[in-house]
């Protein structure tokens, strides 16, 4: 497709430019799977909503058999997006699909994670490409807000926040066990406006960074909604204008929610799968929810008041996300840690915890605050990037006397 007489792949500066270098990625890999004799290739479409190219994959007679999905920037074929090899082998011999993902369930082995408790000073991005493959049980954040604050912004473009946003979920993605969840607290963010001409703009972050879940190979779960005490908002200026003025067109909404996404890495394992096959009953049944808990997509839950971090999240909002989505003894990494709410929780309900931050002063609270921390062995714990933290120990001082 050409848009100003230019190829919307040289638009974008794809690696895949045209159909025939889609088709050739495709043929490659139907060769590598040993099907490259019994499949025909349909017409490459480029989809520049999602970065891709689409290639239908097509039996002798043209039926459509299923579909391999390029990565326009990279050339990489999108796994979690593709067709499966054992898919298109049963639709080819006309077997039965249900079987094939039921002796895949069966085959998997649950294997759990043997990170340690660990704390991490650094970039994110660089920080989780040294972590082993499916190590992470649970992820649990509140990403930096794009210009929000500037004290802790570092973006100038918002489309450069979202790149770097992209890249770490990216790498999220790889260190994340297939079938657990990724969760993220996010709201929209308001940026003030310049100057007294200018109006103020809202941009609407938690859609797109929905969309980067999506193209990501993570599948949406819930849109949970954190709402605050009516007082939390009038605290952003928004909606003060209108209350004295009571003009209409000027009405603006006071933000009193912010979200809690639910997504979960694209897996064909039921959720039952992983209950059944834990390893250890005891710990699934220690890691049952007891009553009052959550019954809606509404939790009301007041502010953090720490004054440590000025975007810490509530303890008690960590506290249930840990309790609903992982179990005792799950690893739970949080690759935007700030003051560490998200370790001060892991401890507390027997989880393991990695926390990565870029910030070491925030590093250095969660390293005074650790060892308060409950259920935390001081001389396991892993640092990297920054010095470990000793056990106090209860010495007698040199000269103590004693009676
Ligand atoms: C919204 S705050 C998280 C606050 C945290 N939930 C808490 O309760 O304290 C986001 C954090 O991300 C950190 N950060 C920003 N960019 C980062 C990056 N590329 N890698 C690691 N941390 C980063 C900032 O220093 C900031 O502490």
């Amino acid at each position: 497709m050409k848009r100003n007489g230019q190829l919307i792949s040289e638009e974008r500066k794809y690696l895949v430019l045209n159909v025939q270098q889609a088709k050739h990625i495709v043929k490659d890999w139907l060769s590598e799977i040993q099907l490259a004799n019994v499949i025909k290739l349909g017409l490459p479409e480029v989809d520049d909503r999602y970065h891709c190219w689409r290639v239908p994959l097509c039996g002798k007679n043209g039926s459509k058999m299923g579909e391999v999905v390029i990565d326009a920037y990279s050339t990489e074929i999108i796994e979690s997006k593709t067709t499966k090899p054992e898919i298109l082998t049963a639709r080819l011999l006309k077997q039965d699909e249900t079987k094939i993902i039921e002796t895949r369930q069966n085959k998997k082995k649950y294997i759990l994670s043997n990170l340690r408790n660990t704390v991490g000073l650094g970039d994110s991005a660089q920080l989780l490409d040294e972590m082993p493959i499916e190590s992470v049980d649970l992820i649990f954040t509140s990403p930096p807000y794009f210009n929000a604050r500037p004290e802790y912004s570092e973006y100038e473009e918002y489309e450069e926040y979202l790149f770097k946003m992209r890249q770490i979920i990216r790498r999220c993605h790889r260190v994340l066990t297939e079938g657990r969840f990724f969760v993220m607290n996010i709201s929209p963010v308001l940026l003030r406006r310049a100057s007294r001409n200018e109006s103020s703009r809202r941009i609407a972050v938690p859609f797109d960074m929905h969309r980067i879940f999506i193209e990501e190979g993570y599948d949406f779960i819930d849109d949970i909604i954190w709402l605050k005490p009516e007082g939390a908002g009038w605290a952003t200026g928004r909606g003060r204008r209108f209350a004295a003025d009571r003009n209409p067109l000027q009405y603006k909404a006071v933000p009193v929610t912010e979200y809690v996404l639910v997504y979960r890495k694209h897996s064909d394992l039921l959720i039952d799968w992983f209950i059944r096959n834990h390893p250890d009953r005891n710990t699934v049944e220690a890691s049952k929810i007891s009553d009052g808990y959550e019954k809606t997509n509404i939790w009301k839950i007041n502010p953090s008041t720490s004054s440590k971090h000025p975007a810490a999240f509530p303890i008690a909002l960590a506290e249930k996300v840990l309790r609903y989505y992982s179990f005792k003894g799950d690893v739970v990494l949080d690759p935007f840690a700030g003051s560490g709410t998200v370790g001060v929780a892991a401890s507390e309900l027997e989880r393991r915890f990695v926390l990565f931050d870029n910030n070491p002063e925030y590093i250095d609270i969660i390293r005074k605050e650790i060892i308060s921390w409950k259920n935390v062995n001081l001389n396991t714990v892993m640092w990297i990037n920054c010095e470990s933290v000793k056990p106090v120990c209860k010495q007698k001082a040199l000269f103590e006397v004693t009676k």
